[in-house]
């Protein structure tokens, strides 16, 4: 006797549940909670032959400093295991060039920039702020705050509460109050809670975590390191533990703080993890270089993950992996479901 298989009738088979991906940058909605990370895809151009840039929640763009910038001495990059190291440095146009060319060229499409801003005084930050003002197509600002601070002996501001929290009042104070102002904050710190505290509490509306960890790579037949700049910053999916880390903590020490997760996310199961951690919306960077098509994919592959996990609402899935543990089976327990 031969037992047939129940399958279920082909549409029912084929039925993907539909999830409400609609989600939010510090309170401005977005159609994906996917956007690209800053530094990996320029302004948007390269990806545009790979898919429509409308159908993500925004583009970050490389960070913009106040003059043009043509970064630091090549090789920039060098490969690691499950990652890579790059010293590029914050080569670009200098602001004058982002808005004549790189924001109107997006905004023309309907693309949404949510411009990168970097400095190495707080005032350069403010003063980028002032000029993004009312910027057709500028959804909001992620301030790189992973930069020398030239006035306190290049200390880098991310790594010192106080600095991080003067840049982002100076932003917040001057920029378009309809731009949410999001600060990026650095992994190479002991305590990231302390530092996504400050920011918070100087009005940032959002944190972005994390930027890329401080590496260094030798060659061991020049037996000198790879990078012209000796030192560069490690992404990719070798740091996806660390940023993931740093989401958990934050959310929990924050838990109404908007986060924009990224780290080495390269599929839709990779994002799904940041989103239980905590992220309302992530970052794809790293994965472009080797799938442009990365943020368009990582969308279908997040909203496919939740359905799967019956969830109808991207919403109800953030930071899910911090409710308390199912108590045991037994008396008191809903029971074996
Ligand atoms: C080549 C390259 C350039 C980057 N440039 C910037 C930058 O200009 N500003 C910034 O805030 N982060 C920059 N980043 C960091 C990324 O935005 C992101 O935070 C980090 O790479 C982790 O994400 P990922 O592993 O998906 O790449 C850069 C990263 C790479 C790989």
């Amino acid at each position: 006797m031969s037992i047939e298989p129940t399958l279920p009738a082909p549409a029912e088979a084929l039925s993907v549940p539909t999830v409400d991906m609609q989600a939010s940058i510090g309170g401005v909605p977005v159609v994906s909670p996917v956007l690209t990370a800053s530094g990996c895809s320029a302004f948007g151009q390269e990806l545009d032959p790979f898919f429509d840039l409308t159908s993500i929640g925004a583009v970050v763009t490389k960070s913009v400093q106040l003059r043009p910038r043509s970064g630091r001495p090549t090789p920039r990059m060098a490969e690691t295991p499950s990652g890579m190291l790059n010293s590029i440095g914050l080569q670009g146009p200098g602001i004058d060039g982002l808005l004549a060319e790189d924001l109107p060229w997006l905004a023309q499409r309907g693309v949404r920039a949510f411009v990168s801003i970097a400095g190495t005084r707080v005032e350069d930050f403010a003063e980028l702020a002032a000029r993004l003002r009312g910027v057709p197509g500028v959804l909001g600002l992620e301030v790189n705050i992973s930069c020398p601070n030239v006035e306190s002996r290049g200390e880098v501001f991310a790594c010192d509460p106080v600095a991080a929290a003067d840049v982002v009042a100076a932003v917040r104070e001057v920029a378009d109050p309809a731009q949410p102002v999001y600060a990026k904050l650095s992994p190479d710190v002991t305590d990231i809670v302390s530092v996504a505290a400050a920011c918070a509490e100087a009005g940032a509306n959002g944190l972005s975590m994390i930027n890329t960890l401080l590496g260094l790579v030798i060659d061991p037949d020049t037996m000198r390191p790879v990078l012209g700049g000796v030192t560069g910053g490690l992404s990719g999916p070798a740091i996806r533990p660390v940023a993931l880390r740093c989401v958990w903590q934050v959310h929990q020490a924050l838990p109404n703080v908007p986060i924009l997760g990224m780290g080495g996310i390269r599929s839709g199961l990779d994002a799904l993890q940041f989103v239980l951690a905590g992220a309302s919306a992530v970052s794809v960077g790293t994965a472009v270089f080797n799938d442009p098509s990365a943020p368009a994919r990582i969308h279908a592959e997040l909203a496919d993950a939740l359905g799967e996990r019956g969830f109808g609402r991207l919403a109800d899935a953030i930071g899910y992996a911090h409710r308390r543990p199912d108590p045991p089976a037994g008396r008191h327990s809903r029971g074996l479901q």
